[in-house]
């Protein structure tokens, strides 16, 4: 089986996401690493590309120059990663698509609900994936959860219970400090912060692990240091199209609590909980039943998790191997779209557009909620009403 090529946007030297991605697309031997648009810096970008052992002509200074370079090539890449900040992941998307590239593009997939379902709609014209990068559905034991759910283990799922609250920008005197003050200033982060920011993960995660679709919302934000315009707490009630009820709090001044992801789903039979600390195991209880520990690797493991697990029993696979779990699937889909064959089930959980495109959705339902004093609102995006 030949390799795919792979580019990237974004994720220079120094940035937060862009290691994950790097180990992430060679962990299994599917990609190689053939060009990159690495830094908003155009020199620095060059070399540290060509440190990473992309050929110098590969090795672009932006990513108009990528586009341009790529298209005309034999051997162009199978698929373009984009891991710039957020408020230019729709223009280069979109670019990236019309021009017949396949792409994986970092959450918040756009600024806009409208752009969003701009880039669903681009990503169908011209037949091209588009996936968002929520990682986190790529845990094996997340996996495993979306199983006992989608095969009646747990009954009807009548609430799910998502957190994702961590402490890091807790302290008031760091209110300043640029790396921080973005994040709450609409003219960079848009209209939402940590909801935004950390709050979409977990919701995707509710709507993952469930196989539903949230449809209504009311939410209260607060901005809890007065500087910060936008939130850093809120606190989202919402349902699922099949009633489940659902609940996520989403913060950024938890002081004492680290990364902070953590879901629970209750169903008519039992529930089930997991964290993104211990990620090799889920907590399940059965209805009147003690609780027991499902470990990833243990015998009789789904197939669902078993398609993304590596290593054995009690090692645990984090971050960069779920963003590596990401990178197995759109392998997979990439060349069954190429070479006309089905695509395996087991390789079609990856994110796509459309839950891009339904964060967006809920994250803009969340600020009119929370305006309106926690009104109940419509968190579908008008094409999916
Ligand atoms: P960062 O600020 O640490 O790094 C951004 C990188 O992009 C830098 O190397 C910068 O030079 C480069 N860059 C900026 N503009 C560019 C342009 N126009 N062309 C080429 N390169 C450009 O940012 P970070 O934290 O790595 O975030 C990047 C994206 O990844 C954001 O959208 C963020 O939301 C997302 N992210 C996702 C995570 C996940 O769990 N899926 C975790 C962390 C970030």
């Amino acid at each position: 089986m030949t390799k795919l090529n792979w580019g990237m946007i974004g994720g220079g030297e120094g940035s937060q996401i862009g290691p994950a991605h790097r180990l992430g697309a060679q962990a299994d031997g599917h990609f190689t690493f053939a060009a990159g648009a690495l830094d908003i810096d155009a020199d620095k970008g060059r070399a540290y590309a060509q440190s990473l052992g992309v050929a110098a002509d590969r090795a672009y200074g932006n990513w108009q120059e990528m586009l341009d370079g790529e298209k005309g090539r034999e051997d162009r890449i199978d698929l373009v990663t984009v891991a710039t900040p957020n408020s230019t992941h729709y223009e280069i998307t979109k670019a990236f698509l019309e021009a017949g590239f396949n792409v994986l593009c970092e959450k918040p997939m756009t600024m806009t609900v409208e752009e969003g379902e701009d880039i669903v709609r681009t990503a169908e014209a011209t037949g091209r994936i588009c996936a968002v990068n929520y990682c986190y559905s790529a845990y094996p034991m997340v996996r495993h959860m979306r199983h006992m759910v989608a095969s009646g283990e747990l009954g009807a799922i009548r609430c799910v219970v998502a957190n994702f609250s961590h402490g890091h920008h807790a302290d008031a005197g760091d209110a300043d400090n640029p790396r921080v003050r973005w994040r709450y200033d609409p003219a960079m982060a848009g209209v939402s912060g940590q909801m935004a920011d950390c709050g979409i993960h977990a919701l995707n995660l509710a709507t993952f692990i469930t196989g539903d679709e949230v449809t209504t919302l009311s939410a209260d934000f607060a901005s809890t240091i007065p500087s910060r315009v936008l939130e850093d707490d809120a606190m989202v009630n919402f349902r699922l199209s099949k009633g489940t009820i659902g609940r996520l709090w989403t913060s950024t001044i938890a002081i004492g609590r680290m990364h902070g992801l953590d879901i629970q789903v209750f169903g008519e039979k039992g529930g089930v909980r997991w964290h993104s600390e211990q990620p090799g195991q889920v907590w399940y209880t059965r209805l009147n039943g003690r609780t027991e520990i499902i470990e990833k690797g243990e015998g009789g493991i789904s197939e669902m998790a078993a398609h993304v697990s590596r290593v054995p029993i009690a090692h645990p696979e984090g971050f960069p191997l779920a963003v590596a779990n990401i990178y197995v699937d759109l392998a997979a889909a990439i060349r069954a779209r190429r070479d006309g064959t089905p695509l395996d089930p087991a390789a079609d959980h990856f994110p796509k557009a459309e839950a891009g495109l339904r964060s967006m959705a809920s994250v803009y339902a969340t600020v009119a909620s929370a305006k309106a004093d926690g009104a109940w609102v419509d968190a579908r995006p008008p094409m999916y009403r």
